[in-house]
């Protein structure tokens, strides 16, 4: 429902889904309201990443129930991170300034959407999870590590992350995320930086490819490959 709302250009807030991953349902904010004729008036709260569309279906994005479910929401996740703008400014749009409820005294970027560890394991590394209970719950390696053994550095947890929790830093030659620093593979056309030693292994084994493949950077490849089709041509 939610990808036909976004077609037709309706907005329906969202914090734990990703158009790569499968709907989570996890964060409860993209709440709608549905019905049909024959229900007679009875109508149920549902969320839109999660249900499917159907014929007939009459889906209302804004009513009042609807509203204050999702202020219901953005006032904890606001007690959580009181200091996150993306939460700080959904929960203003929906008339929150301040949580009503108690106040993290540990605040945190972290609003446990489970996207990071998500994205982590549809690429089969599994190597950061979910720790801890209540207010203390967070995402962290297995048996809270230092850092996570399984990660091989490729950052998709960092660019899913709506509120950049995680954070990494990158030089020439390495990059360190969750506490583990890679060594980065140069690409010997252009120079750049472009894949973690560890990620072009794991890719390798994966793909059932070469390691070598994954030497020239993306942009390279592409070029040598137009030039290879070009040649190619021209003797054809
Ligand atoms: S670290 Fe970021 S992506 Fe992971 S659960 Fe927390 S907010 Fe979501
Ligand atoms: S986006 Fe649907 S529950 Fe989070």
């Amino acid at each position: 429902m939610l990808e036909a709302a976004r077609q037709a250009g309706i907005r329906i807030p969202t914090l734990c889904h990703h158009e790569a991953l499968e709907p989570y349902g996890g964060c409860r904010l993209c709440v709608v309201d549905v019905t049909r004729p024959e229900w007679d008036g009875w109508n149920k709260l549902v969320v839109a990443c999660l249900y499917p569309v159907e014929d007939g279906l009459i889906v209302h994005t804004d009513t009042e129930r609807v509203m204050e479910t999702r202020r219901v929401v953005l006032d904890l996740l606001l007690a959580r991170s009181p200091n996150t703008p993306l939460i700080r400014d959904l929960a203003r749009e929906y008339g929150i300034d301040r949580t009503s409820y108690e106040v993290n005294p540990e605040p945190t970027d972290c609003i446990l959407c489970g996207l990071c560890t998500r994205v982590c394991d549809h690429i089969g590394v599994s190597a950061i999870s979910a720790a801890n209970r209540g207010a203390g719950r967070e995402i962290a390696p297995p048996f809270m590590e230092d850092a996570p053994p399984d990660c091989i550095g490729c950052l998709a947890c960092a660019e899913v992350c709506p509120t950049d929790h995680i954070t990494y830093t990158q030089t020439i030659g390495t990059r360190t995320i969750w506490g583990k620093t890679f060594e980065m593979l140069r690409c010997p056309e252009c120079g750049r930086a472009h894949i973690t030693r560890e990620q072009a292994a794991f890719e390798a084994r994966r793909n059932k490819v070469p390691e070598s493949y994954f030497e020239y950077c993306d942009e390279c490849k592409r070029k040598k490959t137009a030039g290879t089709i070009r040649g190619l041509s021209r003797t054809g």
